[in-house]
Order: structure tokens, then sequence, then C-alpha cells
């Protein structure tokens, strides 16, 4: 502060010009405190990955925050975890339709028609060929890990959880364990 606008100061704070003090001194480099300017903020850069959400976030949806185990040992437990999800929606008609119509587009490929694993892509894997999920082995999952499965996927299976909504997988479910099985 030069000598001149210290004697000014002296000046007004003489008068009770208060006012008069702040109007006076905000443009000569003072911010008021309710001022927020642009720069300081943490901008995301072009290319950068967003910025993750916050911790305490709750998806809107629900039931999409099935941990994402980086190891086989870490995906069967959390795999044996999910049995206690329940399945929202009893197999009723409708929902073995629903799901009928969205295993058709999304899962004969591999599985077949009949769930034999027998899909025009499913014959072509080398390694693992898909389930035959009128196996004992599938049939007798709770449908909480089936619903696993579906959201995170399986070896060289895909994940669903952004193809299918959670109420999808759960009819998908309902048709794979009503129309499959050892009839
Ligand atoms: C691209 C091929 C492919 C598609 C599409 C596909 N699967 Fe699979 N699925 C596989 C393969 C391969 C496996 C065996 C994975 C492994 O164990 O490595 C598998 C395994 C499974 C299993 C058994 C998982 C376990 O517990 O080990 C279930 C249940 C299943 N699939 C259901 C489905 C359903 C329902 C869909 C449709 C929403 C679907 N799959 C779509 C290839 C596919």
């Amino acid at each position: 502060m030069n000598q001149q606008s210290a004697s000014l100061l002296v000046r007004l704070l003489h008068r009770g010009c208060l006012i008069a003090l702040i109007v006076g001194y905000a443009p000569s480099g003072w911010t008021f405190p309710w001022d927020k300017d642009m720069v300081d903020q943490a901008p995301i850069k072009a290319q950068e990955a967003p910025r993750p959400g916050d911790t305490g976030a709750v998806p809107v949806n629900g039931g999409e925050t099935l941990p994402a185990p980086t190891t086989e040992e870490g995906m069967l437990a959390a795999k044996e975890a999910a049995a206690s999800l329940a399945n929202p929606f009893p197999a009723s008609r409708e929902s073995i339709q629903i799901g009928g119509n969205l295993y058709e587009v999304n899962c004969r490929v591999c599985h077949g028609r009949g769930g034999q694993g027998d899909g025009s892509v499913g014959l072509k894997f080398a390694t693992k060929a898909p389930v035959n999920l009128n196996e004992a082995y599938t049939q007798d999952q709770p449908d909480g890990e089936i619903f696993f499965t579906l959201t995170r996927g399986r070896g060289l299976m895909p994940l669903y959880r952004d193809a299918l909504s959670a109420a999808e997988r759960w009819h998908v479910i309902n048709y794979v364990k009503t129309q499959f099985g050892e009839q």
C-alpha cells in the first residue's frame, strides 16, 4: 500500500466510511470473501480420464456396486458373496418372455438356442467352450451368482453390465433357470 492510499484509508476510517473503503479498494486487487475465481479449480484437461465418482456416491438405480476383482480367486469369492442377492422378479410369464427375447439377442450366439453352448460363435471357442446352461453347474447356482457372472463377465464371456440393465439381467436369469435344465 503506497503512501497516498494509506492516507486515503486513514481519512476514510476517520469518517467511518466503511462502505466506501470496500468499494474503493476492491478493484485494486483485493477480492471479496465470496468471490470465486474460475482459475481456482482443477479442470479436466483434454484426453484426461474423467474424475472418479465420490466415494460416498450411490448409483441412482442401485445394484451396480458389485466389486470387480482382478484375480481369479477374488472373482470366485465375489461371485460367492453375490449369492445372497435375491432376484427381485418372480419368474412370471412376462419376466420369462422378456428374458427370452434378451437371451436371443445377447446369449444365443455363444450358448446356443437350447443353451447347450453350441451357438455359431460358441462353436469357434477353442480354449473353453461356452458353458452348457442346462447342466447342474449353472442350474444349481443361486440367481445372485449368475447375476454376478452377467454383471462382471467371466473368462472369454463378455460382461453385460452396460448392455443389460440390472432388471434385464434378472429377467434373463429367470429365462435360463426355467427354460433350461435337465428335463
Ligand atoms: C461371446 C460368447 C458368450 C456370450 C455372448 C455369452 N456367454 Fe456365457 N459363457 C461364455 C463362455 C466362454 C463361458 C465360460 C467362461 C469360463 O468359465 O471361462 C460362459 C459361461 C457362462 C455361465 C457360467 C458362469 C460360471 O458360473 O462359471 C453362465 C451362467 C453364462 N455364461 C450365461 C450367459 C448368459 C445368460 C449370456 C447372455 C446374457 C451369456 N452367457 C453370453 C461365452 C459367452
